[in-house]
């Protein structure tokens, strides 16, 4: 039972990737592109390995929210540390591994950011980053487009006013204490091309939709064992 439960979770671990396979050295597993990205990511010059670090590109612990905030939670959501004086403490996210990050758009705890190259931009600057969101993004967002003005406003619910005033605090402790909080990076085009190609090289072939061994996944549309098997359909009856 053991070696059968094993083999089974085994199926869902997707760590073989073009970075890891450079690590254990075979040099042509990374383009130029993504070793350029590669040095970036793990430079002081980035910051990103102050926070994504290790195996996993986490520390497994937990931060206040770094990313946009919008909906009916956007206040109170999150896990831990929640406290009765309403302090920002009680939003806590995990810090994201960052593994197969290239196949699992869109990005934050909100999804509010559609691709790498968005996500990559925030921390260009993350005060300018969430006012351009609020401003011209978040009522474009594909699940949002059929929403009025005002509807979307509710969306927002105060979650602008409420993170843009949190990150201001953020930086002001970060930079009383002399700490390394999330500092502007001004990233050039090319930069934010190299940690993209960086970040797209820790995906795991076998994790692509479609291939062979997410197909396995897939239970097939027959019903199930006691015939009341949910399929997922989309708005057209198409299978998902
Ligand atoms: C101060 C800590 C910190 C730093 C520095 C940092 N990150 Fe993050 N990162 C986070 C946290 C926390 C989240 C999740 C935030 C959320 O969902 O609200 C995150 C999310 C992400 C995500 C989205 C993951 C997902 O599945 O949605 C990507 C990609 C990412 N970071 C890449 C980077 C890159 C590239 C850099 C360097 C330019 C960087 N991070 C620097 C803490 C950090």
């Amino acid at each position: 039972m053991a070696r059968a439960i094993a083999a089974y979770q085994a199926s869902f671990v997707f760590i073989d990737n073009p970075f890891f396979n450079y690590l254990e050295g075979q040099q042509q597993a990374l383009s130029a592109d993504e070793k350029r990205g590669a040095i970036l990511f793990w430079s002081s010059e980035s910051g990103c390995s102050n926070c994504h670090d290790g195996v996993f590109f986490t520390p497994e612990v937990t931060r206040g929210p770094l990313y946009p905030q919008f909906g009916p939670n956007e206040i109170a959501d999150g896990s831990g540390n929640e406290s009765d004086d309403g302090s920002p403490d009680k939003n806590q996210f995990r810090m994201p591994s960052l593994l197969n990050v290239g196949l699992t758009a869109p990005y934050g705890d909100k999804g509010g950011f559609q691709t790498l190259e968005r996500v990559v931009h925030h921390y260009d600057h993350i005060q300018t980053s969430l006012e351009e969101f609020y401003n011209n993004e978040v009522c474009s967002l594909e699940q949002f487009k059929h929403l009025t003005a005002a509807e979307c406003v509710d969306l927002i619910n105060g979650g602008d006013d409420y993170i843009l005033e949190l990150n201001r605090a953020q930086i002001e402790a970060a930079n009383g204490e002399g700490a390394s909080g999330p500092a502007p990076r001004n990233f050039t085009d090319n930069e934010v091309g190299y940690l993209v190609s960086y970040l797209k090289s820790l995906s795991d072939p076998s994790a692509v939709s479609g291939s062979p061994e997410i197909n396995s996944l897939i239970p097939p549309r027959d019903g199930g064992p006691d015939g009341n098997q949910l399929d997922a359909i989309d708005e057209r009856g198409e299978p998902l």
